[in-house]
């Protein structure tokens, strides 16, 4: 290529380097490294956190949900879901800078329309029931209170209320990570529902220890069920165990499929904070978003202290400091929470401070001698 390099308009003389970076930014759209030295301050002293640390209380979180009844009488294609948006974010819609948690409320007899898209998402019912359920790469998985349901990037999925009372649930979803990185891809099924094809124990039958060998191995994207029902007795299992010196008795839903977290890019976990807990201040690279499922407590985050109760939703931003508390002298608190860690520690850039003391695994005994 000939293309003629034009001269610049000035001389070297002491405004040369004003000059030039003027001309580079107007008319060549680039810019010198140099110019920036804002950036590079702002990068001394580590990972900044991106929005605030907020609480979203679940009164009024639930008045405008029945204000979205009356204004959106029909969900059809659309969702009626409020979305949680941190007031210190611009630019993307999330919670924190790679989640976006919501509110859904479905209707008794009603359909959100059947969909797939890049985004990873799950939902965790807080008003469920047996009648109340996804379809999800046409397996029908039910939402009872407290059932954690993952719809993987790229699934089919519609949701049924077939009940008589409303269903609510949390979704969070990986949307700003994915704007972010220019991945939205997003399909209508084409019709309101999908066929049908599995009830419900086709992938917990192949998550097991045995799966049948004549079958093609699964795929990573498999649609996942945690029942409530297990995951609590875990949770009652453990009620007297040592714990974690910050999040006391913290339990992570593990992908039966992967052994590692639910989603690629999402960890979800279920946390004990007894009576009286207190616990000590962590810092960590990434952000979470909690559903507070029962009981009240505080989080200290990077100083600022938010105060919360039953369905109320919580941000941490990335790269803060927080520390729970349940001053209850009786009751028990239990928080549900979504965090990007996944994603981080695939890039190598998870890190806590400082890091948890892990408990060294249970030794086996000694299997005794015969003579
Ligand atoms: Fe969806």
């Amino acid at each position: 290529m000939n293309a003629t390099i034009p001269k610049p308009p000035f001389e070297t003389t002491a405004n040369a380097l004003e000059a030039f970076t003027s001309e580079l930014n107007t008319r060549y759209h680039m810019m010198g490294q140099w110019q920036d030295e804002g950036l590079l301050k702002s990068m001394m002293g580590g990972a900044k956190p991106v929005g605030e640390p907020t609480v979203w209380p679940w009164a009024i979180t639930e008045s405008k949900l029945l204000e979205a009844c009356d204004v959106l009488p029909e969900s059809m294609g659309a969702r009626r879901s409020l979305l949680m948006l941190n007031p210190g974010i611009t630019g993307k819609n999330g919670t924190t800078n790679n989640l976006l948690m919501g509110v859904q409320l479905v209707k008794p007899g009603e359909v959100a329309w059947a969909h797939r898209h890049s985004i990873s998402a799950l939902r965790f019912a807080i008003e469920g029931s047996r009648d109340l359920y996804s379809v999800v790469d046409g397996e029908r998985l039910a939402l009872e209170t407290n059932d954690l349901v993952l719809t993987p990037s790229w699934t089919w999925h519609d949701h049924h209320n077939e009940g008589d009372r409303r269903g609510l649930w949390i979704d969070v979803l990986d949307v700003p990570l994915l704007v972010s990185l220019g991945q939205v891809r997003f399909e209508p099924y084409g019709h309101a529902e999908q066929t049908l094809q599995r009830n419900g124990d086709y992938i917990s039958a192949r998550a097991g220890i045995v799966r049948p060998t004549w079958e093609q191995r699964p795929v990573r994207n498999y649609p996942i069920r945690y029942a409530w029902s297990a995951v609590s007795k875990e949770l009652e299992r453990l009620h007297d165990a040592a714990g974690c010196p910050f999040d006391d008795v913290n339990l992570e839903y593990v992908n039966p499929m992967t052994g590692g977290p639910a989603l690629p890019t999402m960890r979800c976990c279920v946390q004990l904070l007894r009576p009286g807990f207190e616990g000590r201040a962590q810092r960590r690279t990434s952000s979470t978003a909690y559903f507070v499922i029962e009981g009240e407590g505080t989080t200290v985050v990077d100083g600022k202290e938010l105060r919360w109760g039953p369905r109320d939703v919580i941000a941490v931003p990335n790269a803060c400091t927080r520390q729970h508390f349940n001053r209850s002298t009786r009751d028990r608190a239990v928080l549900f929470s979504v965090s990007d860690a996944p994603l981080l520690e695939a890039i190598g850039l998870y890190c806590e401070d400082p890091a948890l003391p892990l408990a060294a695994l249970p030794t086996v005994p000694a299997r005794p001698v015969r003579a």
